[in-house]
């Protein structure tokens, strides 16, 4: 681990041994076959970002059990915060990038702007798209799906100095179905599942290749982190969420409306 990854920056704890310092290398991409634990893992990611009081969106286009989340935000929120339907998931979709750019102009283009500063310093709440299952809405949708991307693009590209970020999943990751840009510049990238080597490539990028054993099963796979000077992807198992112990949708609720951590904007 480098020097600059100390104490003051936020990280997720992703097993015994990783983090992810996900305003250092922003971004995270999760992909793998049919049940293989895709959603789950981002329902770890997303209590994770809710204990530190993020703005948390919700775009789920297969409408599985992640949209289901909708009733754990106040009403007022619901609308703004939770999208299925290609129409609204573009519209969330397009706020955030404007929020994102006002957020640019105001802290980073105007003549006091801080050379250097960034939004963990300025005391920005983190904003987190968590967009379930990308390629059905391609699908469902082909002009909105390509609208979808190209905000996803901008908010990949520019997000990080604006805290914005966007964790996404999909079950195939495929050159001539998600924009380069999405694939290639994720900080954060988890494969879980057996799959065939050209889906390893697309999820981990060239480190691929010198893949250590794995266990293969539901949440397990390989993760490849950025910015930990790795040279190829690690074997990786996702935390256990015992359902039979823990209430997601209750523990979700909880921090949304007590969140451990109060921002300035
Ligand atoms: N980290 C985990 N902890 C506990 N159970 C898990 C975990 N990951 C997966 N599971 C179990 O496996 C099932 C399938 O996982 P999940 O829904 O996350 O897969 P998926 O890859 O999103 O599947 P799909 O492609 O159908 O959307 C879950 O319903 C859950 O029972
Ligand atoms: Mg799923």
């Amino acid at each position: 681990m480098t020097s600059a990854k100390n104490g003051t920056e936020p990280f997720i704890q992703l097993d015994k041994e990783k983090r992810w310092y996900w305003h250092l290398d922003p971004m995270a991409q999760v992909s793998g076959p049919r049940s293989s634990g895709k959603t789950f893992f981002l329902y770890y990611l997303m209590l994770s970002v809710a204990e530190i009081g993020a703005d948390i969106y919700i775009l789920d286009p297969k409408r599985s059990d992640l949209s289901s989340l909708r009733f754990c935000y106040p009403d007022s929120l619901q609308d703004s915060h939770v999208a299925t339907t290609p129409a609204k998931i573009c519209k969330i979709l397009r706020e955030v990038t404007e929020l994102m750019n006002q957020r640019y102009e105001k802290y980073f283009q105007s003549a006091t702007s801080k050379i250097g500063a960034d939004a963990v310093e300025l005391g920005l709440q983190p904003i987190f798209l968590f967009f379930d299952e990308v390629l059905a809405l391609i699908e469902e949708d082909r002009k909105l799906g390509k609208e979808a991307e190209q905000y996803l693009k901008q908010i990949i590209l520019k997000g990080r100095q604006s805290s914005v970020y966007t964790v996404i999943s999909s079950q195939r990751l495929s050159a001539d179905t998600l924009n380069t840009v999405i694939r290639e510049n994720c900080g954060l990238r988890v494969i879980f599942g057996k799959v065939q080597e050209e889906s390893y490539r697309m999820a981990l990028g060239e480190s691929f290749k010198k893949l250590p054993r794995a266990e293969k099963g539901v949440g397990k796979g390989y993760i490849y982190l950025d910015g930990q000077g790795w040279q190829t992807p690690k074997a990786f198992e996702a935390p256990f969420m015992d359902t039979s112990k823990m209430d997601i949708k209750q523990i979700f609720t909880d921090l949304l409306a007590n969140p451990h951590k109060v921002y300035k904007e």
